[in-house]
């Protein structure tokens, strides 16, 4: 049996947050060691209930902190017109059935960073907020990390801004000091997850599976591709699991070894994620970004976790 991972989740759930979390707690050999909640999709209070419900859910027993309610500079955003209100609208979720860590985000992952005997593999899911307060309040635990696996960015294009995606264009900051880490970086931008669609066949499958995450997901994923059909998507971009997929089934996804810089400033670029695809620079690549992905592999994959819970959703 493969040696377990231990991971931290640090995510603005949101949708496609909460399938990510799904996937990785299907995957045999990953090890949830904490959750960390981000201001992103929607507020801090609104993503750290969200992110208690799902993984009351889906039965991780893992200990959640609360992150901090805007970035690390610039003011908040949020996207309740993608994610709803609630950020994330749709299905009924169980109650929390569990309490909040005492921890800050920060305070957490140096926790499971100091106490874990392997090096702990990080997926942010939303703006990077956490992760750069941690790299930067404590970079002598950067050892321990064995790498980022993120979702973020667009070296074609963007979805909040023509140049910036949603998640860098929040925090820009915050990506730039994970950018500049050193750290291994596998970056899962709009060049994969907007190729990552699911259409109503894949999750009406997901749906006959039966179990409750099943049908619940089946939900998410309802409600995901109806938004986006009305603002012109084919399916719906199911962004965050990508994250996942470079730790649990990376043949599935083709990376390019690129020099990525973040945008910072700039009337119509900030947040962009700037790739020297042709290497004019001369830099040294600092980020694996995903540029193709196996779309049929991605909604199988979805389909298999599913069939890993119980009716009762553990
Ligand atoms: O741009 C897509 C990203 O923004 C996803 O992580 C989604 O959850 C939102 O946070
Ligand atoms: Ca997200």
């Amino acid at each position: 049996m493969k040696k377990r991972i231990p991971v931290l989740l640090d995510g603005d759930p949101g949708h496609d947050d909460a399938m990510a979390w799904v996937l990785a707690k299907a995957c045999p050999f990953l090890d949830i060691k904490g959750i960390t909640s981000v201001a992103g999709n929607q507020t801090i209070e609104k993503t750290t209930y969200n992110a208690m419900r799902v993984c009351t859910l889906l039965g991780i027993d893992a200990p959640i902190a609360m992150g901090r309610p805007m970035p690390l500079l610039c003011a908040p955003r949020t996207a309740g017109n993608i994610h709803g209100q609630s950020g994330l609208d749709g299905p009924k979720l169980p109650e929390p059935t569990m309490q909040l860590s005492p921890l800050s985000p920060v305070e957490l992952m140096a926790k499971v960073l100091r106490e874990s005997d392997e090096p702990v593999a990080i997926i942010p899911t939303g703006p990077m907020t956490n992760v750069a307060a941690l790299l930067l309040a404590h970079p002598e635990l950067k050892e321990n990390i064995r790498l980022i696996s993120f979702m973020g960015g667009g070296i074609q294009s963007g979805n909040w801004t023509a140049a910036a995606e949603f998640n860098i264009l929040v925090d820009p900051e915050a990506a730039d000091t994970v950018f500049r880490s050193g750290l291994p970086l596998y970056m899962a931008g709009l060049d994969i997850t907007e190729k990552a669609l699911i259409f109503p066949e894949d999750f009406e499958k997901i749906r006959a599976v039966g179990n409750e995450v099943a049908r619940v997901v089946a939900d998410w994923l309802e409600f995901f591709y109806k938004f986006h059909r009305e603002i012109g998507y084919e399916g719906a971009p199911v962004h965050d699991p990508c994250a996942v997929v470079a730790l649990i089934r990376p043949e599935l996804i083709t990376y390019e070894d690129m020099y990525v810089e973040v945008e910072k400033k700039g009337q119509y670029c900030r947040g962009m994620t700037v790739g020297d695809q042709k290497g004019v620079l001369g830099n040294k690549p600092n980020v694996h970004v995903g540029m193709k992905i196996d779309r049929d592999g991605f909604a199988n994959l979805l389909l298999e976790a599913v069939k890993t819970f119980d009716s009762e959703g553990k």
